[in-house]
């Protein structure tokens, strides 16, 4: 008999805890306040402008680094938001998905034995594309409980074998921003290494409160080794369209779209074509902000009528709340009885290697109003 068993590449790896959480919340009709997804339309307007680029025959390879208006659209929105002017066929590559993005751009960079700063609570998918490549992540914990980097551990933590920090801002769990002062730290550490930045920024336009969001992209000397990568998914609320972007050097990005063609090698064309168009309204996306601002505040408003205490968020689909007037429990046995109130949530426990439990759940208020009326009347049952 041959031995077909395959040696794990991740063998910790289970279902994720969103998969399990989505999949309990359908099951048992609950609100689902767990997975970061809206559940209300997308525009009209840019659903149509996909099915006008079908009918129009728009349905071939697009070029292996993205369709061209839309890589030019792109820097222009660059240049315009962060006055960094770059080169749209050189910099930018259309990705499905920001997902794709990150694990393009870590496959790009490592090598078995480099070391990759995290901060947990981590979204999910980071520490295992780090291990795939047979990488190590060193683990820093993100300051509890407003979970701002402590920079001096990351500068503990460096050795000769650092090879990349990766950096969430917007935060997924916990909706927290990089500061200006977070970025002077980081250009510090990072002066004259061989250090290279992931910068997961996803949630660029879903930030609160007039704070400016500190992209890496504001910052010609980062970029130079950055990788910066995003997600029309989370912009258009369409996030299961699996399209994105990744900006980074020339050089850098010379190297990703080796890793890139010989993978997905090229992206949805009508999808493109459409995006293309709709991202010359700027408003779209500049208004997003106040937007996911309106829903915070409106779910937290809400939410004063339960026993769940709120920590800050100023960025994200996301906000964390502490149970510590409710109960002692663990995270995971609250977030169970949530899903036993009909409401799926997600233990922030999770989001950690070692499954840190700091009793502090996550909820998505990217939801309809009446969604949020419904969860927040049976959370206030709980207690
Ligand atoms: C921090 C973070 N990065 C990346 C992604 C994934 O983006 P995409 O759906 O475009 O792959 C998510 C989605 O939840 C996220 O929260």
């Amino acid at each position: 008999m041959i031995n077909l068993s395959i040696n794990s590449k991740l063998p910790a790896a289970g279902t994720s805890i969103f998969t399990v959480m989505s999949a309990l919340a359908t099951e048992l009709k609950a609100v689902n306040l767990g997975q970061g997804f809206p559940d209300f339309d997308m525009s009209p307007e840019l659903t149509g402008l996909v099915n006008e680029a079908m009918k129009k025959g728009m349905n071939q390879y697009a070029p292996m680094q993205g369709y061209t208006p839309l890589l030019e659209v792109l820097a222009e929105k660059v240049e315009s938001l962060y006055k960094t002017i770059i080169d749209p066929l050189k910099q930018i590559t259309v990705t499905p998905g920001g997902t794709y993005a990150i694990y393009t751009a870590l496959t790009t960079v490592l090598q078995p034995g480099d070391e990759v700063i995290v901060f947990e609570p981590a979204y999910d998918s980071y520490i295992p594309n780090i291990e795939v490549n047979g990488a190590i992540p060193v683990l820093i914990d993100l300051k509890f409980p407003d979970y701002k980097i402590d920079w001096v551990a990351v500068k503990q933590k460096i050795t000769d074998k650092t090879r990349m920090i990766m950096l969430n801002s917007p935060h997924n769990p916990t909706g927290a921003v990089l500061g200006e002062d977070d970025i002077q730290q980081l250009r510090s550490i990072v002066k004259d290494s061989k250090i290279i930045i992931v910068s997961d920024e996803v949630y660029e336009h879903l930030i609160f409160d007039n704070i400016p969001h500190q992209s890496i992209l504001r910052y010609p000397d980062l970029l130079e080794r950055s990788f910066v990568c995003f997600s029309f998914g989370k912009v258009y609320h369409c996030t299961g369209w699996k399209l994105g972007y990744c900006i980074s050097s020339p050089a850098l990005m010379l190297e990703f779209r080796k890793i890139h063609q010989f993978n997905c090698f090229s992206c949805h064309t009508p999808s493109q074509v459409a995006l293309a168009t709709y991202l010359k309204n700027k408003e779209a996306y500049l208004s997003l902000g106040s937007f996911l601002q309106q829903k915070r505040d409106y779910f937290q408003g809400l939410m004063q009528a339960t026993k769940f205490t709120a920590l800050p968020s100023y960025g994200s689909y996301f906000q964390c709340y502490k149970y510590d007037r409710i109960s002692n429990e663990g995270d995971k046995d609250l977030a169970i009885r949530t899903k036993e109130y009909g409401i799926a949530s997600i233990p922030i426990s999770a989001f950690y290697k070692a499954g840190t439990d700091n009793k502090v759940i996550r909820f998505c208020f990217c939801k309809k109003k009446e969604t949020i009326d419904a969860a927040v009347e049976r959370l206030s049952l709980i207690g």
